[in-house]
């Protein structure tokens, strides 16, 4: 796969390996992940790739900034740029790499889906139109805040939701994204926290629904198709950002699943069910925990959508989960895919002296997988470790680790 080029590289933070050939990330990021686990696993750690890694991913977070221009040749000891007034300017795009007040106007991007530009140069002018201010971080002023495009690899179905503070123009918003995305679903959002983030306060529809469908195709070890999952998907609920490749971690993982053939299986940092869904058909019961409620109640519809009656949701914090209902040994499995920040210690050690025979640990951050496993390897040994690039340009990598009671 040659380089792929973008004119934002260096400044945006979306991307930072994008200057190098998709097999160099990929042994780069390798290298990295044998380093951070050496001390537990010294096997090779194989990766899988993503086969095309471009349009991979099946959302983006993208903020409106209002900002003071940046000037390359900016001196801070030049006492004539002291005097000279600060020029503002408006930007929406990925956050400026290492910067968390300041957005990269992006006008190229290969990350998402060829139309991404198309909708937001259609957003950009319907904002000028309106005369609609972007938010500024720091004075933590303006109407327009986040834009969140989400859209099902396998599906085809598409959710723009619009993050603001304040009223605004629904009809033309409406107008602007239908003249890019003819089918999409749109929301709004009303955020007035100060927090960066894309939590809001309230949300409500603009056209068609509340949230998207995914699909995902689970396939043996000869690749051949074994289940089909269906996914029902709000804007808040957690799912895999690579559809193509998340399929086949969740592939693998289910084939391991069928050789431990469990009768009960506790899928920890649940989400909206994608463990469970994929292996209910492998296990008598599926316990899923998650503690973002309305994954949970994307969980519970995912359940009726598949016409699967065997899994059990718990709205919890797993570190709450574990100290309130002890976990059952006999044959059960745990699974655990903590967010980037790990497991609480409490919850690490609850899984470690659990005595359940076999844990895998699907992990987006080596390092905190590193600290949880210097907790769960006092009971438990590895037997195997592989990753998965679902980050594509990104220093990131998904790892799963196979662990057996000692
Ligand atoms: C990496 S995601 C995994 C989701 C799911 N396993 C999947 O594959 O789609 C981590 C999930 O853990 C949830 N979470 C974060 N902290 C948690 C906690 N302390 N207890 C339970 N769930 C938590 C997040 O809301 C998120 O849905």
């Amino acid at each position: 796969m040659p380089n792929i080029s973008c004119k934002h590289f260096g400044k945006c933070g979306g991307c930072a390996l994008l200057n190098l050939p998709y097999a160099e990330q990929v042994a780069k990021k390798q290298a990295k992940l044998q380093e951070t686990l050496k001390d537990f696993w010294q096997g090779e750690i194989l990766v899988t790739v993503t086969d095309e890694p471009v349009n991979f991913r099946n959302k983006v977070e993208l903020g409106f900034c209002h900002q003071v221009k940046w000037r390359d040749d900016y001196d801070k000891k030049d006492p004539a740029n002291k005097t000279r007034p600060l020029e503002f300017e408006s930007a929406l795009g990925f956050k400026l790499r290492g910067r968390w007040d300041r957005a990269v106007d992006i006008e190229e991007c290969c990350l998402f889906n060829d139309k991404l530009i198309a909708l937001l140069d259609a957003i950009r002018a319907w904002a000028k139109a309106e005369n609609l201010e972007y938010y500024d971080q720091r004075k933590h002023t303006g109407v327009l805040r986040h834009l969140m495009v989400r859209e099902g690899k396998n599906t085809g179905e598409e959710i723009v939701v619009l993050f603001v503070t304040d009223d605004f123009n629904e009809k033309t918003f409406v107008q602007a994204v239908e003249s890019v995305f003819p089918n999409a679903n749109i929301m709004a959002a009303v955020n007035n926290g100060l927090a960066d983030t894309a939590a809001p306060e309230s949300l409500r529809v603009l056209k068609g629904k509340d949230f998207i469908l995914e699909r995902i195709f689970l396939t043996n070890e000869k690749g051949q198709k074994e289940r089909e999952v269906v996914f029902k998907l709000s804007p808040q609920s957690f799912f895999q950002t690579n559809t193509k490749t998340a399929q086949k971690m969740y592939s693998r993982v289910r084939a391991v699943v069928k050789k431990i053939a469990p009768k009960r299986i506790y899928d920890l940092y649940g989400g909206a069910g994608s463990f469970s869904l994929s292996c209910a058909d492998l296990c008598e019961k599926s316990i899923c925990v998650e503690s973002v409620a309305p994954a949970v109640y994307n969980g519970i519809e995912n359940a009726k959508i598949n016409g699967v009656s065997n899994v059990q949701f718990f709205c919890s914090k797993v570190e709450d989960f574990v100290k309130e209902q002890p976990i059952e040994r006999k044959d059960a499995l745990i699974i655990l895919d903590p967010p980037r920040g790990g497991m609480h210690p409490k919850a690490a050690k609850a899984v470690a002296e659990s005595g359940v025979e076999n844990v895998l640990y699907i992990s987006c951050n080596p390092v905190t997988l590193a600290n949880d496993l210097k907790i769960l390897t006092q009971h438990y040994e590895i037997l195997h470790v592989e990753a998965f690039d679902f980050f594509p340009h990104s220093e990131h990598i998904e790892t799963f680790v196979q662990m057996k009671l000692k």
